[in-house]
C-alpha cells in the first residue's frame, strides 16, 4: 500500500494518517475543497518524506467526482483510498429544518457513497486495492442527541458491508472504520473527557487494520464493547434513556 488517495485530506484524522504514511515514504494524492488548506497539509507531508499531489474541488457536486479520479489516474495507479471528510451537523437545527438535514446527508453520506462507487469500480477493474471509509459508532444505534449524523454513518456502514461482499472475490479489501470520540476540530465544542482519543492513535489503528485486511475497525478498541452493550439494550428501556 504505497500509492494512496486521502479524501478530505485536511481533516485531523486524515492528516494524522498522512503523517504516518509519509514516514513510510508513500505517494499521496490529497483531495479536499480548499486548495490553500491542502497546500499547507501537503507541505508538511513532503517534509516528512511523502511525495504529494493535491486536487481541490467541490465534494458536494457529485458530477465532479469521476473527473477527479481521472485526473489522479493520469499520474499513475493507486493502491488505496481513505474517505475521511465529514461534518457533524446541528441536530436541533436538523430536527426543525429538513433542509439542514438534507445538507448533512449530501456532504456526509451521499458524497461518501459517490466516492465509494467510483473507487469500487476502479479497484474492481484493477483486480486489487483497499477502500477504507470513516463511519462512526454513532451509526450503530440511533440516539436523540445525534440521530441525523448517526443515520448518515449507518448508511455508509451498510453500503460498505455490501461493497465488501461484492468485491471480496475480486481481490479488493473494504474497511469500515468506526471511531468513538476523537479530539479534532469537529469535536472541539465537546467536553474533552477520558473517552476522547487522539487522532494519531486512531490513525495508527486505521493503518494496522488496513494492512491486515480487517473488515470493521472500532477505534479505540473498547468502543466495540461499549457499542455491543448499547445495541443490546432492549428498545423498551432505550426509549426512556436520555442519550
Ligand atoms: N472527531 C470525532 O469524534 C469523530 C468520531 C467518529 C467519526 N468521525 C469522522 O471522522 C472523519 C474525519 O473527521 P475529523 O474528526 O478528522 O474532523 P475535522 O478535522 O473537523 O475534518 C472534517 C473534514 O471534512 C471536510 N468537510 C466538511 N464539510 C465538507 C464539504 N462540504 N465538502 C468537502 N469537505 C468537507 C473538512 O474540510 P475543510 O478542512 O475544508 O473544512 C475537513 O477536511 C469524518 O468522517 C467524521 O465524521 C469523527
Amino acid at each position: 500500500m504505497k500509492n494512496i488517495i486521502l479524501i478530505g485530506a485536511t481533516s485531523a484524522i486524515a492528516q494524522a494518517l498522512g503523517r504516518q504514511l509519509a514516514a513510510r515514504g508513500a505517494r499521496l494524492m490529497l483531495w479536499g475543497r480548499s486548495a490553500d488548506k491542502l497546500e499547507i497539509v501537503a507541505a508538511d507531508l513532503r517534509v516528512r518524506g511523502a511525495s504529494v499531489d493535491c486536487d481541490a474541488f467541490d465534494f458536494d457536486n457529485f458530477a465532479a467526482h469521476p473527473a477527479a479520479l481521472e485526473r489522479a489516474r493520469k499520474l499513475g495507479d493507486w493502491d488505496a483510498v481513505f474517505v475521511c471528510h465529514g461534518s457533524l451537523g446541528d441536530q436541533k437545527l436538523c430536527e426543525q429544518d429538513f433542509a439542514a438535514a438534507e445538507k448533512e446527508f449530501r456532504t456526509n453520506c451521499l458524497g461518501a457513497l459517490s466516492f465509494l462507487t467510483i473507487f469500487a469500480n476502479y479497484f474492481e477493474g484493477q483486480g486489487r486495492g483497499t477502500i477504507a471509509a470513516i463511519g462512526s459508532v454513532a451509526g450503530d444505534r440511533g440516539r436523540q442527541s445525534n440521530y441525523v449524523y448517526g443515520t448518515t454513518k449507518a448508511a455508509i456502514s451498510t453500503f460498505m458491508q455490501g461493497l465488501r461482499n461484492r468485491l471480496h472475490p475480486k481481490g479488493v479489501r473494504v474497511l469500515t472504520i468506526k471511531p468513538g470520540f476523537v479530539s479534532t476540530p469537529m469535536t472541539a465544542h465537546l467536553k474533552q473527557g477520558l473517552l476522547m482519543a487522539k487522532p494519531d492513535k486512531v490513525a495508527k489503528d486505521i493503518l494496522k487494520a488496513a494492512d491486515s485486511g480487517k473488515a470493521v475497525l472500532y477505534t479505540p478498541w473498547f468502543w466495540r464493547w461499549i457499542m455491543l452493550i448499547i445495541r443490546l439494550i432492549p428498545e423498551s428501556i432505550f426509549v426512556r434513556l436520555k442519550l
